[in-house]
């Protein structure tokens, strides 16, 4: 079955706002010349917490999805100081959440606890989550990856109603490619996509029509590789989202393939 990817920019703790407002300058300029419809690619950008309104708020030459990087794993309103709840973001029109990325699980010690707790306020207000997993590059020489990878699903299936399924997007990123500029080998990606594919397809009938996004460096060199997995269905971009004509050259090299 034919699954519409998705092009989702992660532009992290960047970039400042006169950069922002460049960036959507370039990338309506990119999409006059050459149009990629929503049939086609479904883009995404997550700005920081302060940039999600304005950004929501902009005109773009076709729809463009504001995505929060994180979420409170508590819900509603409350004395939760420097917190936004899934309540709050539905409330600003922000749609879209990155729920479990790594750099959350590191740094901010989230495990699956807080991720099921993340996953389940984002489900019940509505949003759509892009759940991140992927193994470190140790668990990766171990040969323990697909296990790594099968157990952080398991983590959070337990919270996701089967009608929820549909607003679950996986985004599979080895720890050890995201910021580094290695990249899983094409074969071992489509390997990993397939097995999740798997793993889910076992849970929900949803699995076949979920996108499944591969992040770690990718830039518009590796693209195309990507979008010719069957089981990769679009890109979390990191580094390379930041400048809007490589994110669009992404978005082009999923859209020429899958369309
Ligand atoms: P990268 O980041 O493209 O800079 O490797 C990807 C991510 O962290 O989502």
């Amino acid at each position: 079955m034919k699954v519409v990817p998705w092009v989702v920019g992660n532009w992290k703790m960047n970039p400042p706002q006169a950069q922002i407002v460049q960036w959507i300058e370039q990338l309506n300029s990119e999409l006059k010349q050459d149009l990629i419809n929503e049939q086609e690619c479904i883009l995404g950008v997550a700005p920081t917490a302060l940039a999600l309104q304005s950004m929501q708020s902009q005109t773009y030459d076709r729809p463009i999805l504001t995505v929060a990087q994180d979420v409170s794993q508590f819900d509603g309103t409350g004395a939760y100081t420097g917190e936004i709840s899934a309540h709050l973001l539905k409330d600003s029109h922000i749609n879209n959440v990155i729920i479990g990325h790594s750099e959350r699980r590191t740094y901010f010690n989230e495990d699956g606890t807080i991720l099921c707790k993340k996953i389940q306020n984002a489900l019940q207000n509505g949003l759509t989550v892009i759940y991140c997993v992927g193994e470190t590059l140790q668990e990766r020489e171990q040969g323990i990856a697909e296990q790594v990878i099968l157990q952080q699903i398991c983590d959070v299936a337990s919270v996701i109603e089967q009608a929820q399924w549909q607003h679950i997007v996986i985004a599979y990123e080895p720890v050890w490619a995201i910021g580094t500029g290695k990249t899983a080998s094409v074969e071992d990606a489509q390997s990993m996509h397939q097995h999740i594919r798997t793993a889910v397809r076992q849970i929900t009938t949803a699995a076949d029509t979920m996108p499944i996004l591969y992040g770690g460096s990718v830039k518009p060199e590796n693209a195309e590789q990507f979008a010719a997995c069957p089981d990769i269905n679009g890109a979390l971009v990191g580094g390379a989202s930041l400048n809007a004509g490589s994110f669009y050259q992404i978005a082009k090299a999923f859209a020429k393939v899958k369309v």
